[in-house]
């Protein structure tokens, strides 16, 4: 049993301690935003909030996260994450979509930690976040688009 707390509900999860984040989240919770892409770190797909950071939840034992709060993509809130949304939703970002919760999840990280971020920045800290689709250059321009409607 883990007792934790997901998208500011009180949850226990009844699956084994090794079972990974990202299984209780889809398969337990019917929390089907977050998605599977490699299972081994590599692509961001599942990319979820742990404790306000950004965090890869195939790799992710539910037993490592007894107490913390997590934010999946059905619940993100807050001002970088509705100019993200925006941005996103302003420039068309998604092509097939398959990759863009766990994209969406770690621009708003990163617009919470750097509020005018570089193209740079904005590539290493959405380096760990694979697009098929190769929106990528989308992706920075909607970044640079939130940025400016946070200032404001
Ligand atoms: S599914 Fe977790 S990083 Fe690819
Ligand atoms: S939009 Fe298709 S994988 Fe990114």
């Amino acid at each position: 049993m883990t007792d934790l707390t997901i998208n500011g509900k009180d949850v226990t999860l009844d699956v084994p301690g090794d079972t990974p984040l990202l299984w209780a989240l889809r398969d337990d919770l019917r929390l089907t935003g977050t998605k599977f892409g490699c299972g081994i770190a590599q692509c961001g797909a599942c990319t979820v909030m742990v404790d306000g950071m950004p965090m890869r939840s195939c790799v992710t034992p539910v037993e490592a996260l007894e107490g913390s709060e997590i934010v999946t993509i059905e619940a993100l809130e807050g001002p970088e994450a509705d100019a993200v949304r925006k941005a996103w939703v302003d420039i068309d970002v998604p092509q097939c979509g398959y990759c863009q919760s766990g994209q969406i999840i770690a621009a708003a990280a990163l617009l919470t930690e750097i509020p005018n971020p570089t193209d740079e920045d904005i590539d290493f800290a959405m380096a760990g976040n694979a697009c098929r689709c190769a929106t990528y250059v989308r992706i920075r321009k909607a970044i640079h688009n939130a940025a400016k409607m946070l200032e404001t």
